[in-house]
């Protein structure tokens, strides 16, 4: 009788080149996300791409072979349940996650209704959390993987109105170092990049402001707006082996504002 593998049983070989490593980016139909995917999959990843609305995640994956769309709401734990589900059996088992989904308008706290306070909390906190959750598991079984969360500056000091947006960005910070600590022993790296101010679609409420944007702009150390490629590329940094040290890291791309 032949005994059943053991579980460390290592995987039997298969024939031809390996796979390529699986990558997911939330909010790949958005301005950073979408830069991430396509600097992901330059770098050799396949790259699951997800986003709330179905055209934006297909619009993420375009041109990009290596890659597949997936619709997904990341505040909704049955559908970050299903995407895992569909990610691993259409592209393999994940080992980068990239938390880029997010959500961002201006409030003052007295004003603002209860819902659109969950809506940020639940997108750019919980959101981290439940992808975190579904994807981690698989990630500290394998022995390694990594994980990226895109806070903000705005999580590491308060801002004018942005109350909550500043509360949902300082506990991804929060999330991502505990994470670390938690998890960093089973081979799997968390960081988080805090970018600036990205000249992307949630950039409008001051791109869309010329005098104040030139204000802002020559009061910064490098003296422009962030590109979704500064963000992209420490993005790849983060995952690549030269970050094999880098563990429960806030990586700021933010041109020397916070500096
Ligand atoms: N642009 C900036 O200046 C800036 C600065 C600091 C941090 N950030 C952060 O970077 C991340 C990306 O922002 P961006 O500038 O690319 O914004 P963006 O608006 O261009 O993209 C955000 C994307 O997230 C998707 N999304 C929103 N809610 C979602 C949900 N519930 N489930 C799945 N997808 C969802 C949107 O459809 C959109 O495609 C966000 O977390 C944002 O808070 C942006």
């Amino acid at each position: 009788m032949v005994a059943p593998p053991m579980v460390d049983d290592p995987p039997t070989p298969r024939s031809g080149p390996a796979p390529a490593p699986v990558a997911v980016v939330t909010g790949a139909g958005g301005g950073i996300g979408s830069a991430v995917a396509r600097r992901l999959h330059a770098d050799g990843f396949q790259v699951a791409c997800v986003d709330r609305e179905g055209a934006r995640a297909r619009a993420g994956s375009a041109g990009l072979p290596r890659s597949a769309p997936f619709t997904c709401d990341v505040a909704v734990a049955a559908e970050v349940a299903r995407l895992r589900d569909a990610v691993t059996g259409r592209l393999g088992t994940p080992s980068l996650l990239v938390n880029a989904a997010g959500v961002f308008f201006t409030h003052r706290v007295p004003e603002l209704e209860e819902g659109d306070y969950d809506r940020i909390l639940d997108v750019n906190l919980k959101g981290t959390f439940l992808t975190c959750r579904a994807f981690l598991p698989a990630m500290t079984a394998a022995g390694h993987g990594c994980i990226i969360n895109i806070a903000s500056t705005a999580g590491l000091r308060g801002g004018r109105d942005r109350a909550a947006y500043c509360a949902s960005k300082a506990g991804v910070v929060m999330l991502t170092r505990s994470l670390a600590l938690d998890h960093g022993r089973e081979g799997v790296r968390i960081n988080c990049v805090c970018p600036g101010l990205i000249d992307t679609p949630m950039a409008d409420w001051i791109t869309s402001r010329p005098d104040d944007l030139e204000r802002w702009r020559a009061a910064v150390p490098a003296q422009r707006i962030g590109t979704p490629d500064d963000v992209a590329g420490t993005v790849s940094f983060l995952a690549s082996a030269d970050a094999a040290y880098v563990q429960g890291a806030v990586l700021l791309v933010d041109g020397g504002v916070s500096a």
